[in-house]
């Protein structure tokens, strides 16, 4: 990613070393379309719509991870801010709308808040609102792209760096991506820092399934609504009708495989490209991985996270788990 240095002059201290290339980003879709296997990151999952059908997602009745997350914090908020210790810089990786990690304020007491997303413009706003409502906590937001790097700006204190990232975001990566980034997140910290990071465990295939291809649809939207981001981003034809959603737990590979399958014969068309797609051919759009708890440690050990304290429902369904850099 291009990364051009953008300090901004405004008050609140944010940092920005991202800047979306339209070039380069329709350079690797085109790339992933063409494949023989036609593939798309998730990241383009997150247009504005795509961001409200995930909302959605997330109060759906089959879609657990959220609020099973929510209730083991709610739960064990104390043992887990001990176990983490106060005075931290409280490193948010993939911010949002920085609710999750705000929950932990009064409890975790970080000196420091540094929430990171790419979405720079909302992020923007949201620091500004929370520095109203936290004026003790320095904080600093950062534009930038931590999927493939990992730079933090001297704006970020240097001692007990706690990585928080919680949803479950992890299981987008492969397990051998989730070990490289677990060993750039080592690298950016010293022997008193440490990782904060949900987990979504194995569990019954139906209820996996369920959670990835509810009954309103909802998940079957945000997949679909792909394709409109698709459209305005490439200038594609994508025709929304033409296609269905497909969500399932593939258990040999341990993850929900989605993809966007062709309803019929059909091409599809953008400035410079065309691709042809069979009926029942596929475009896969995301992957998100399901650990074993003691399968997740192990990883998280072999990057130099150790001591590891997990926390899980009464269904063992999810894990929040506090490691150490050792
Ligand atoms: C945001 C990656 C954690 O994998 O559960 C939800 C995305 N995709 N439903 C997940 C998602 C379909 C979600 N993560």
């Amino acid at each position: 990613m291009p990364t051009s240095l953008i300090r901004d002059a405004s008050p609140a201290e944010f940092i920005q070393t991202y800047r979306a290339n339209a070039d380069v980003l329709c350079a690797e879709l085109s790339a992933g379309l063409l494949a023989p296997q036609a593939v798309t990151s998730p990241k383009y999952l997150y247009d504005a719509l795509g961001s409200k059908l995930f909302e959605a997602i997330c109060e759906l009745p089959e879609y657990y991870p959220t609020r099973t997350e929510a209730g083991i914090f709610n739960a064990y908020l104390g043992e887990i801010a001990q176990a983490a210790g106060v005075g931290a810089t409280l490193i948010d990786l993939g911010a949002g709308n920085c609710a999750k990690a705000a929950r932990l304020f009064s409890t975790l007491q970080p000196a420091q808040y540094v929430p990171v997303d790419v979405s720079v413009d909302f992020l923007r706003d949201t620091v500004g609102h929370l520095r109203q409502r936290f004026p003790h906590i320095e904080m600093t937001g950062l534009g930038l792209d931590f999927s493939s790097a990992l730079d933090l700006p001297d704006a970020v204190r240097r001692d007990k760096r706690l990585f928080f990232y919680p949803g479950s975001s992890i299981g987008n990566f492969t397990p051998d991506e989730a070990l490289a980034f677990f060993h750039r997140l080592r690298a950016a910290c010293d022997t008193d820092g440490g990782l904060l990071i949900g987990v979504d465990l194995i569990k019954d295939k139906a209820i996996l399934d369920a959670a990835y291809d509810d009954a309103l649809g909802v998940t079957a939207a945000f997949n679909l609504n792909l394709l409109l981001h698709l459209n305005q981003l490439l200038g594609a034809d994508f025709n929304v009708r033409d296609w269905r959603h497909l969500g399932f737990f593939n258990l040999e590979k341990s993850r929900i495989e989605m993809y966007l399958e062709a309803r019929a014969d059909l091409t599809v068309t953008w400035p410079g490209a065309q691709r042809r797609f069979l009926a029942g051919e596929r475009i896969h759009t995301e992957n998100s991985y399901k650990y074993a708890a003691q399968t997740f440690v192990n990883l998280l050990a072999q990057a130099g996270f150790g001591d590891a304290r997990l926390w899980t429902d009464a269904r063992g369904w999810f894990a929040v788990i506090h490691a150490r850099a050792v």
